[in-house]
């Protein structure tokens, strides 16, 4: 479906009510008061389908004074988040650049709801390693008599986080390279850099951490390399390349989710096609196809070399 309008119209605003309907929150904001209209106390977004060729109704309701809620077929959840388990989505957004040009922190913390969508047994690992080097960093502080058991459970909780990150790369890597060289990033690779922590490791660096008051090891500073060929991407790659590589990113995971839930996730692309050429809007138009139902949206139809199964015209206040 493409969603066409000129600028501040409000594409993006239904795009991201997809989003919440689907996954319980905005890829935008955690503030969940921004999603009510201005001047109103509530909002309420409510999607009809099929998931697995079985129908399926979602509503979420957002209220300023209260926490949201939201109904799978009726039933209401125990929290919203919890559609995530419910129904899949991927989103980009022009801002998910960052994953590739930002900070290592914007690419753990992707990486990390990569895990956490393939691997939903792990999804709380990172958070559960965040709270050990949290612990960890305030003992180093206090000095406290903790230290030692911290240390420890930062080594446990550290490896593992380091072997699920890892064996979610090797996963994703495949498709990611496929879907790259497809869209003209040759030789496109995922690589882990970093080691898990052992105790040892940690105690040989135990003096250092004790004066700065953090500690300064462990898959919290890991990065993750996206490279093309000999091209590290995060430094050196272009816009356009760098867009096509989160392309990529996404469209290789929607194929892994396909074949672990039997159904393909909804795909919420917006502004994508601006920035690429027409030879690679072609080919990304050619792929989504392909893919599961797919929103984009573009402030001109023209954009996409393809006709759309449906174009939605948006105004002001309505879509249709
Ligand atoms: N909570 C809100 N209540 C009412 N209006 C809002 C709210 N939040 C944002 N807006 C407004 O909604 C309008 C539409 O925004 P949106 O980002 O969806 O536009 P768009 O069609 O995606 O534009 P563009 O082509 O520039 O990306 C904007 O003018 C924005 O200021
Ligand atoms: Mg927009």
């Amino acid at each position: 479906m493409l969603a066409v309008g000129p600028n501040g119209v409000g594409k993006t605003n239904l795009l991201e009510s997809l989003h919440v309907a689907t996954q319980g929150f905005s890829p935008r904001t955690r503030t969940d008061a921004q999603l009510i209209s201005f001047g109103s106390t509530a909002s309420r977004v409510a999607v009809r389908g099929t998931r697995a060729a079985s129908p399926i109704e979602i509503e979420v309701v957002l209220q300023s004074a209260a926490a949201k809620q939201a109904k799978v077929n009726g039933a209401a959840l125990r929290t919203a988040e919890q559609l995530r388990s419910e129904t899949a989505t991927l989103v980009f957004t022009p801002d998910r650049l960052g994953v590739i040009k930002g900070a290592p922190v914007a690419r753990r913390a992707y990486f990390d709801r990569v895990l956490g969508r393939l691997s939903p047994a792990r999804a709380s690992l990172p958070a559960e390693y965040g709270a050990a080097i949290a612990q960890r960093n305030a003992a180093l502080r206090l000095r406290s008599a903790a230290l030692s058991t911290w240390t420890q459970q930062v080594a446990e909780l550290g490896s593992q986080l380091v072997a699920a990150r890892k064996e979610t790369l090797s996963l994703l890597s495949p498709p990611f390279a496929e879907r790259a060289g497809e869209l003209g990033l040759s030789e496109a690779e995922l690589r882990y850099a970093g080691e898990p922590p052992t105790v040892e490791a940690l105690e040989a660096r135990l003096d250092r951490d004790l004066e700065r008051g953090h500690t300064g090891l462990g898959p919290h500073l890991d990065d993750i390399v996206v490279s093309s060929g000999p091209r590290d991407l995060r430094a050196y790659g272009s816009q356009g390349e760098q867009r096509l590589a989160v392309l990529a990113l996404l469209l290789g995971e929607a194929e892994l989710i396909a074949d672990r839930r039997g159904f393909a996730p909804l795909l919420l692309l917006d502004d994508v096609l601006s920035e690429l050429d027409p030879s690679r809007r072609a080919i990304l138009a050619a792929r989504v196809s392909r893919a599961g139902q797919t929103l984009i949206t573009a402030t001109d139809p023209s954009l996409l070399p393809a006709e759309p199964d449906q174009l939605v015209e948006v105004t002001r206040g309505s879509a249709r």
